[in-house]
């Protein structure tokens, strides 16, 4: 590992966006969350010093093209469309998209989205399910927690986003739920540049370690209660 190439010597640098807990998020100065951690376990393997770039989500992938990062891991699901751009690694998570709202509304299923506002974030893979719903009308949001904002203050009917953050972000927040949905299973996984892969190799090794020693488990426990 020690001849591996990176953008700047002896670091690797993940681009995220710091807005999407328990995978990424602020603590007083610090970005922790379960990709930060694994992330800090992948560059140990590595022999490398990790190094975080917080920018916005429709921006991570960018800065891989662009070679100012070595990878994104952004609670990124793995699409066909993000294919086309970049390589990803094994996924290391899953989850599904759910739907918010207030506790009164009268949207109980998918279906009854159809004519509503619906607030995402912007470039994800619930702006894209929200694009889909007919008639509906789209808010796009910087961060998540903007869009769950917006519920709290009736500007939109409901919010799509991904499980364990929808969980997080309404979690001290009464008189809002989270719907159940049907909407296809997403896969988390590591970008780097499209043919990198020496990285994604080393990458790969890496998160196949940390699975089977337990660690990725240890991690997600620490975040997620059960
Ligand atoms: N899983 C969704 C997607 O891939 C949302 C990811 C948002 N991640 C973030 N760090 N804000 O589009």
């Amino acid at each position: 590992a020690g001849s591996l190439q990176t953008v700047k010597k002896g670091k690797l640098i993940m681009a995220t966006n710091a807005e999407f807990p328990p995978y990424e998020f602020h603590e007083g100065d610090d970005i922790v969350g379960i990709d930060a951690e694994i992330a800090g376990e992948i560059a140990k393997k590595l022999g490398l010093e990790l190094e975080i770039e917080d920018v916005a989500f429709s921006a991570v992938i960018p800065e891989v093209i662009s070679g100012k990062a070595d990878m994104v891991m952004a609670g990124m699901s793995v699409t066909e469309e993000r294919k086309q751009n970049v390589d990803f690694s094994k996924t290391y998570a899953d989850t599904v998209q759910v739907i918010i709202v207030k506790d009164n509304s009268d949207i109980a299923k998918p279906e009854h989205l159809e004519k509503k506002t619906i607030g995402v974030q912007e470039g994800t893979t619930g702006a894209i399910l929200a694009e889909g719903v007919k008639d509906a009308n789209i808010e796009s949001y910087n961060k998540g927690v903007d869009a769950v904002q917006s519920l709290i203050q009736n500007k939109v009917d409901a919010v799509i986003i991904d499980e364990e953050t929808a969980k997080a972000l309404i979690k001290d927040t009464s008189g809002i739920k989270i719907l159940d949905t049907a909407f296809a299973k997403e896969e988390y996984a590591i970008a780097v540049k499209k043919g990198n892969k020496e990285l994604l190799t080393q990458i790969d090794k890496a998160l196949a370690e940390l699975e089977s020693e337990g660690k990725i488990k240890e991690i997600v426990k620490k975040y997620i209660k059960a």
